[in-house]
């Protein structure tokens, strides 16, 4: 078989859906390319900044690399903008679906969180913005991990004259985690808070 007969979901067999799922399961190992395919592609987007999505996406994992930051924590950092292209209303959530069941729980929610925490840097210039508008998830168990988050590697990631590695430096790192097993609880980890610094590296 090179492609199935049905032309309605409902009239495939049992054999073609075997067959189907062997294509997803392949589809599904080049996922960690067709991000960093994704994030090539933030270059032409949002213009206006002194860098493109893409040098803030590659500047915001940097820093994260040299503050001593686990894995899961670059990745997140260096993803969290990729909603730009689609869903630029939602980017915030958009990114949080791609990573949620890749890394742990507090990066997925501190990405899905941060467009709200990142209006406490420029709300109070813009009418009908809210600066205080992370204030909604005050009490939430990561909601100092996020503040973190924006404050050290989002907010602070807009320099072009910052040395900031390339995307081949982080390419494994994107592989490595879209290569674990989707929503394994030993990544996951709910409730569990790793600090975005460590041993400063570089
Ligand atoms: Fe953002
Ligand atoms: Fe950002």
């Amino acid at each position: 078989m090179d492609r199935v007969s049905f032309t309605q979901m409902k009239d495939g067999t049992k054999e073609e859906y075997e067959f189907l799922t062997e294509h997803e399961i392949d589809h599904t190992r080049h996922t960690a390319r067709r991000l960093l395919s994704a994030l090539v592609d933030l270059d032409k987007s949002l213009s206006g900044y002194q860098i493109t999505r893409l040098g803030h996406s590659l500047q915001s994992a940097t820093r994260a690399w040299r503050d001593g930051a686990d894995t899961d924590w670059i990745v997140a950092a260096l993803l969290h903008d990729i909603g730009d292209i689609y869903a630029p209303y939602n980017h915030d959530e958009y990114a949080a679906t791609i990573l949620k069941p890749f890394v742990r729980e507090q990066c997925t929610w501190c990405v899905a969180a941060h467009g709200d925490f990142q209006m406490l840097y420029y709300g109070h210039h813009l009418d009908g913005a809210d600066p205080n508008k992370r204030e909604r998830h005050r009490g939430a168990p990561y909601f100092d991990d996020c503040a973190e988050f924006c404050e050290r590697w989002d907010q602070a990631s807009f320099d072009p004259d910052y040395d900031t590695l390339p995307l081949e430096f982080f390419a494994p790192m994107v592989e490595e985690v879209f290569a674990r097993q989707p929503y394994d609880p030993a990544v996951i980890r709910p409730g569990a808070r790793e600090p975005l610094t460590g041993t400063p590296r570089g």
